[in-house]
């Protein structure tokens, strides 16, 4: 096997994380795909919480090497700081870090497009991270946007983005008062532009290499399926495709490279940001898992929305993205729980043709198991009615669950 890809099979914040950081631990190079600053990927290692925004979390272990595909949008000031972050803990990155010359940067205009877009929506609001994603996305799709290879030439883009904002400001998209701010933002973009040119390269001849040469492989999704810009919550989505079918796209590998996509799927549901969400609870069983789960933004520091499982979006998310098999995470926080609710239809309608703001979740109701799981680590040792309601995951969503976490620690899953 060369190429595993991990991706998130709901609303993101499904453990990706931890899960990657598990997988990786004989592979020689972890790399992703599309978004950018707006991931938040929690690790856990002897007791030390690292958050990673844009750096694969293969970065935690010191052989791996990591790619940053041409797919992403990359904020290079962000950048900069998130590997200042990681070699203070005395790991070193100079050189098993590359960037993809295709990639799209990330300015400081983006985010303040971002920002203001977001105010200008008022309730329409999509809820996004404001690190510039869609405004990035949306440059790259109308041509207009900058590569990783355009910092060799650093003038032109100074040029460029000085119109850019000019015409932000006449157009209203941005305040006269934003520019004073910009300006600023811009030095210090600029000076790491200069330092991150140097990790530029051609990512893509490098991994389809090391595939030639049997190396192994591991993808790392960002955000969720349901966060797609095609498959999402349409418009309440992130702006890339954040399923299978982008991993060729955004690495310059061929779908045929690709040998297995694991589906990272958490045991209930949560969303952070606007939108619609059936089995949304607004009630003490709704804060029993956000308290218990410790569900708040890894990026943004939001409360996550928390809610049932939804095997109707689940069993979609695994037929778009063709999961091999899927791993479950944070079974543990449902651990206090009497009973255990599971959306298997909708009333009135079918996804993904009826909106899902309207739709009528229909539960099947399963028994809690009422007993710590965080120190199992061999299935057979699970209580019954928690391998149920694996055995009941599994039969609605219709792929094998390969592995099942217990808690947020690297010790901490079961592998099946
Ligand atoms: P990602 O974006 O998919 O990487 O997920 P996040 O890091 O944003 O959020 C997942 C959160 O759940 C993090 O705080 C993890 O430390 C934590 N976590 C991951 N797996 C488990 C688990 O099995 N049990 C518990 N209790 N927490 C977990
Ligand atoms: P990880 O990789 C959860 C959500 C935002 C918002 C929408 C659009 O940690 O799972 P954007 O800034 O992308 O334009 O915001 O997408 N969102 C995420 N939600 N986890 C993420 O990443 C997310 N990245 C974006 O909250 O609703
Ligand atoms: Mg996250």
């Amino acid at each position: 096997m060369s190429v595993v890809s991990i991706l998130g099979a709901q609303w993101g914040d499904e453990g990706k994380g931890k899960i990657v950081d598990i997988l990786c631990e004989d592979i020689d190079c972890v790399a992703r795909f599309q978004g950018g600053a707006n991931a938040g990927h929690t690790i856990l290692i002897n007791g030390e919480e690292t958050i990673l925004h844009q750096l694969p979390s293969g970065v935690m272990r010191e052989n791996i090497k990591c790619v940053l595909g041409n797919g992403m949008v990359i904020d290079p000031v962000a950048l900069l700081d998130e590997i200042k972050m990681v070699e203070s803990k005395g790991l070193k990155i100079r050189n098993r870090l590359s960037i993809s010359s295709l990639a799209n940067v990330v300015t400081p205009l983006h985010k303040a497009l971002d920002t203001s877009n977001e105010t200008s929506l008022g309730e329409m609001a999509i809820g996004t991270t404001k690190k510039g994603i869609g405004p990035c996305y949306a440059d790259k799709i109308s041509r207009n946007g900058f590569l990783f290879k355009d910092l060799n030439n650093l003038a032109d883009i100074k040029k460029s983005l000085e119109e850019k904002t000019e015409n932000s400001i006449n157009r209203k998209y941005i305040k006269e008062s934003d520019k004073k701010l910009l300006k600023d933002q811009y030095n210090e973009f600029y000076k790491a532009c200069e330092i991150l040119r140097d990790y530029t390269t051609d990512t893509i001849s490098m991994l389809n290499e090391m595939i030639k040469q049997n190396s192994k492989i591991l993808v790392e999704g960002a955000q969720g399926s349901l966060l797609d810009i095609d498959f999402g919550t349409y418009p309440f989505v992130t702006s890339s495709n954040t399923t299978a079918g982008n991993i060729s796209t955004g690495l310059g590998i061929g779908p045929t490279k690709i040998d297995k996509v694991l589906g990272v799927v958490k045991a209930y549901l949560t969303r952070v940001g606007a939108g619609p969400f059936p089995t949304e609870l607004n009630d003490n069983d709704g804060q029993k898992l956000q308290k218990t789960g410790f569900e708040i933004g890894a990026t943004t520091g939001r409360q996550r929305r928390c809610g049932w499982f939804d095997a109707v979006l689940g069993k979609y998310s695994s037929q778009i993205n063709g999961f091999t098999s899927i791993i479950i995470t944070k079974l543990d926080v449902l651990d206090e729980f009497d009973e255990i609710k599971i959306c298997t239809k909708y009333k009135n309608g079918k996804f993904p043709d009826i909106n899902l703001k309207d739709a009528e979740p229909e539960y099947i109701i399963l028994p809690g198991w009422k007993s710590s799981i965080c120190n199992i680590r061999d299935f057979d040792k699970l209580p019954e009615n928690a391998k149920k309601y694996l055995a009941t995951l599994e039969n609605l969503l219709d792929v094998r669950i390969s592995h099942i976490s217990v808690g947020k620690g690297r010790e901490q899953i079961i592998t099946r």
